[in-house]
């Protein structure tokens, strides 16, 4: 069984071209799925339509075999979910807060306590656990918000923005639990735009650009799509002749090659030329050039359209 399983999925609001367009994708259960693309792209919409807070206009969507829009309440015991507006009571303490929405969906007190005691701990927010709700800060309710969004030991996590506006000292927190989720088979569907972030703890990812998904796949399936290769930056006091290379700088090349075992001919044949090597590293491309490596081609594709 798919943690998620998309078909032709689609939302149009009233009024407005499609927000999420056909799209089609799978996720496996433990997979941490790296939802990305710019402001507007439809990250959003996806997460509610696969939460059942939206009705697709077409196509479909299960969550572990199940229709979200049709099994709401099902759905919300084996999800997680924080969306810009979480929900959480202001006159109610952190600690109450959770317990109440774990007995919600139906663990018992004495669990919710317990795990409540660990969550807030990861998340650093112990001190703050019998403070009022209106007393915190904006950080501190984001991460009592995702809290609340594992409560309950959730098979899925839908989590939007988890770490925007959080310092990176919470952010580093929020990434490394989400991490340790994952190792314990819980799936993550996560929308960030933090794509450092994401290449840390993301195993597969999605990129999605005015509502048309533009790949899928982990790291290496998207690199491929862009420029597979690797870059080799060399600083040497001479190169052979007869070697391509760009200079970069003062004694400083980059040489392309199409796998690691070209460097170490290229290594022998300066070497050779009489060349000193004073550095040499490899650079392959970071989930971030990929990103917009692919963005703006799709800009210059549409751009091509509208001269034709
Ligand atoms: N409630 C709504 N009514 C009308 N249009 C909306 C609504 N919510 C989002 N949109 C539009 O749908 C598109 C996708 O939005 P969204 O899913 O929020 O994108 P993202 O989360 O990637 O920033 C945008 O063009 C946005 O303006
Ligand atoms: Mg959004």
């Amino acid at each position: 069984m798919k943690a998620v399983l998309t078909q032709n999925l689609s939302k149009t609001y009233t009024g407005s071209k499609n927000a999420v367009d056909h799209i089609e994708f799978s996720l496996e259960q433990g997979e941490v799925f790296g939802f990305l693309g710019p402001n507007g792209a439809g990250k959003t919409t996806t997460i509610k339509l696969l939460c059942g807070m939206l009705a697709p206009s077409e196509g479909s969507c299960r969550v572990f075999d199940l229709d979200p829009a049709q099994n709401p309440e099902k759905l919300h015991q084996l999800s997680g979910v924080i969306t810009e507006h979480a929900q959480m009571y202001d006159h109610l303490t952190g600690l109450e807060n959770l317990v109440f929405y774990g007995t919600l969906f139906g663990v018992n007190a004495a669990e919710c306590e317990k795990r409540a005691n660990v969550l807030l701990e990861r998340l650093g927010l112990v001190d703050a656990q019998d403070r009022k709700l209106a007393a915190y800060s904006t950080g501190m309710r984001q991460r009592l918000s995702l809290a609340r969004a594992m409560i309950h030991s959730p098979r899925i996590l839908f989590l939007d923005e988890p770490t925007s506006g959080l310092d990176p000292e919470s952010a580093q927190n929020v990434n490394s639990l989400i991490r340790e989720l994952s190792v314990d088979g819980t799936t993550i569907f996560l929308c960030t735009h933090q794509l450092r972030y994401a290449q840390e703890i993301c195993t597969t990812y999605g990129l999605i650009d005015e509502g048309t998904l533009l790949a899928t796949g982990n790291i290496q399936r998207l690199r491929a799509m862009v420029f597979s290769g690797v870059v080799v930056h060399v600083k040497a006091s001479r190169m052979p002749d007869g070697l391509v290379y760009q200079k970069t700088g003062e004694h400083t090349y980059d040489i392309t090659v199409n796998s690691e075992d070209e460097i170490p001919p290229i290594v022998k044949g300066i070497v050779e030329a009489g060349g000193n090597i004073y550095h040499i590293s490899t650079h392959r491309m970071s989930l971030e050039e990929i990103y917009f490596s692919l963005i703006d081609r799709r800009k210059a594709g549409k751009e091509g359209e509208n001269d034709e």
